[in-house]
């Protein structure tokens, strides 16, 4: 029996858009020992880091984020697209291929100085994941790491991080 995470996740053609080959991590979700699997190996490093919240990356960021953060014992906190949380946010615009975007996190989700480990399905250009990042520390809070089933090193996600000083950890390319 299969005990490797990337071979839970199957690969769509041509979606959304001809040319791309999508990573689809629903597969993975759906087997409980691939889920599992997955959940021990991205909070694996982070185990002993005293992580205060795990902060998930809309969509499938919440459904990893969740089960780690109960895993972890911590509080769990969305960063959605624009227009979707309920109370007082902060915005962070960043980059597309074609045009811009925006994501929100509430104002009081995160406290100064506590310890955040932030969580999302795949890492490409990097652009949603560091836009979260701003948001956390506009909070004052303190991202401890970054984890991430799918790394997509030819996209530059791991390099614009690393480059600004965090800690990326994922667990297949
Ligand atoms: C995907 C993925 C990441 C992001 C990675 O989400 O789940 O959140 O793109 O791309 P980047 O590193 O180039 O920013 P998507 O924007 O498709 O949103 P969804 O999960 O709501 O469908
Ligand atoms: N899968 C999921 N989200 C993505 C992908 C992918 O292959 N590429 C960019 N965002």
């Amino acid at each position: 029996m299969s005990l490797n995470v990337k071979d839970y996740i199957r690969t769509i053609v041509d979606f959304p858009h001809e040319g791309i080959m999508f990573r689809d991590v629903t597969t993975l979700f759906a087997d409980a020992r691939g889920f599992r699997i997955a959940i021990d190996q991205l909070l694996a490093p982070y185990a002993g880091a005293r992580i205060d919240k795990v902060v998930g990356l809309e969509a499938r960021g919440f459904i990893l984020g969740g089960a780690v953060a109960h895993q972890l014992s911590t509080g769990f906190v969305p960063i959605r697209k624009k227009g979707k949380l309920p109370g007082a946010v902060i915005s962070q615009a960043y980059q597309l291929e074609y045009g811009e975007a925006v994501v929100e996190v509430h104002d009081d989700a995160l406290r100064p100085g506590e310890r955040v480990l932030i969580v999302d399905d795949l890492l490409a250009t990097g652009g949603t994941a560091a836009a979260g990042i701003s948001l956390c520390q506009r909070l004052g809070a303190k991202v401890v790491g970054c984890a991430f089933v799918i790394d997509l090193p030819d996209l530059g996600g791991r390099k614009l991080l690393e480059g600004l000083g965090h800690e990326v950890h994922a667990l297949t390319a």
